[in-house]
């Protein structure tokens, strides 16, 4: 009996790649971040932290960078904090309720290939959790309600 969970264990591992459980900031995204974002997203860019971007987004739009996503509390701002839910939106590959079928505009950066981009995506997902991949703002805006309690417990993202 003992065998069979262990041996059923091992085949979860291998259908799930990326069970939740076993993505971390430190070992998946902060190396994905780095090789894929920083160009446009790290302090070497120039790039502003999210309050500073949000002073003057056209500014920092000419010139091509982004906020701040080099540090785990830095991106925790765009994923759950002051711009709730930015990271799923622009990094959606357009498949997640109110992307309006439309890849987000950052999903191009995930990688060279449909396949890596998707792969990546994977792994970006289960980091953030199971069922905590949505797109909704921390307010309602058009026809996108606002994030739910619901939703907002299902966040994992494990340091
Ligand atoms: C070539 C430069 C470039 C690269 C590479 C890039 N970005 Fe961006 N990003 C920008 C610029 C410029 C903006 C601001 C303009 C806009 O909102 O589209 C931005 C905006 C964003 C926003 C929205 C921020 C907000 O508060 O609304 C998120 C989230 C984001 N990027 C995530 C990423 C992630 C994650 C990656 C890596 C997979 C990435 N970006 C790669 C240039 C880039």
């Amino acid at each position: 009996m003992k065998l069979t969970v262990l041996t059923l264990a091992a085949c979860a591992a291998i259908v799930l790649p990326a069970a939740a459980a076993d993505v971390t900031y430190r070992k998946d995204v902060a190396p994905m971040i780095k090789k894929y974002c920083a160009e446009c997203h790290s302090s070497s860019a120039d790039a502003p932290s999210m309050a500073e971007f949000n002073l003057d987004q056209e500014k920092y739009k000419k010139a091509k960078v982004g906020p701040l996503t080099d540090t785990f509390e830095h991106l925790l701002q765009l994923v759950n904090g002051k711009s709730m839910g930015a990271f799923m939106r622009r990094l959606d590959d357009g498949t997640s309720l109110y992307s309006g079928g439309k890849p987000g505009n950052m999903y191009k950066y995930l990688g060279e290939t449909d396949a890596e981009r998707a792969t990546n995506l994977t792994v970006l997902k289960a980091w953030v959790g199971d069922g905590g991949w949505n797109l909704n703002r921390m307010a309602a805006r058009g026809d996108v309600p606002a994030i739910t309690k619901e939703q907002l417990d299902k966040l994992i993202l494990k340091y």
